[in-house]
């Protein structure tokens, strides 16, 4: 008998995220692709549970979603012996050197390469190794940000466009191919403008769109003091918000994030112990 309708999406009490049960990544069919892309669309998370996916199987199933996206620190310590497609999230050591991106340190709230014209749309994440404790993962929704924001601040950021520097990144830096400055404000270095609220291209619906730190951001054409408080609202709104899912990884766990609509941070974990995580980015189109 043919079995359909095999796969369910069990959705959890953040509203940001879904496990998906019944996908067998050995034998899957282009309507269980679909199936999986309506979810994606519809949670913005998918969770799927102590699976026995491999790098091959990740590649494979992740071309899916999209052309795959390199970043940048692919090119740098977190790249794929083998394959070029999977950036390497590991604080193991390989002959003195670190044999993937990110260390044991904390990852504070972001949307994957902000600073990127046309940051990616989608990203899995696979657990290869776990630590016993820390390192969980944090997902939140930024349509939710948007929908719950009280009316005076949708009224402040509605039609506003955000200017992101590019020059250095998050722990200070500076990013692959970039020199420092001349000018001391941030401002007038290089960067990317993108909407302040951005139409989801396939959903339509709206979120919040703050980046990857407030740091280094402006609301263009506000003064500066001005932008800086209005943004910190902004944060404080999004990053309090009750409706959080916590990833806790098993080996074989995979999130898969949409990245136009989520944020995600992830806890430090004790040095001593390890854990790698392999990660597929796809691309996204140019936030309107
Ligand atoms: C990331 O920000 O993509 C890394 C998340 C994680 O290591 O849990």
């Amino acid at each position: 008998m043919l079995m359909k309708n095999k796969l369910r999406a069990v959705q959890h009490d953040s509203n940001v995220c879904a496990d998906i049960e019944g996908f067998d990544f050995d034998n899957y069919s282009a309507d269980d692709i679909a199936q999986v892309r309506s979810y994606w669309l519809q949670y913005g998370v998918l969770r799927f549970k102590s699976t026995t996916m491999t790098d091959e199987q990740q590649v494979a199933f992740s071309r899916h979603f999209g052309e795959f996206v390199i970043h940048p620190k692919q090119l740098q310590e977190g790249g794929h012996p083998t394959h070029k497609e999977i950036l390497v999230i590991s604080n193991a050591m390989t002959d003195g050197k670190p044999s993937g991106a990110m260390g044991n340190s904390e990852a504070t709230w972001h949307t994957d390469t902000w600073f990127y014209e046309r940051p990616p749309a989608g990203a899995i994440l696979r657990a290869v190794a776990v630590p016993p404790s820390g390192g969980d993962t944090y997902f939140l929704s930024t349509y939710l940000a948007y929908d719950t924001l009280p009316d005076a601040l949708k009224k402040s950021v509605d039609g506003r466009q955000i200017f992101f520097q590019n020059v250095y990144d998050k722990t200070g830096k500076l990013r692959l191919g970039k020199s420092v400055p001349s000018s001391r404000d941030f401002r007038e270095w290089s960067g990317i403008v993108h909407p302040l609220v951005r139409a989801h291209g396939e959903t339509g619906r709206k979120s919040l769109y703050l980046g990857g730190t407030a740091e280094g951001a402006w609301i263009v054409g506000m003064p500066l003091d001005e932008s800086e408080a209005l943004l910190a609202e902004l944060w404080d709104h999004t990053t309090n918000s009750k409706l959080v899912f916590v990833q806790q990884w098993n080996v074989g766990d995979i999130m898969m994030w949409d990245n136009r609509c989520t944020m995600h941070r992830r806890d430090g974990f004790d040095p001593a112990t390890i854990r790698i995580m392999h990660r597929t980015t796809t691309s996204g189109e140019r936030p309107v």
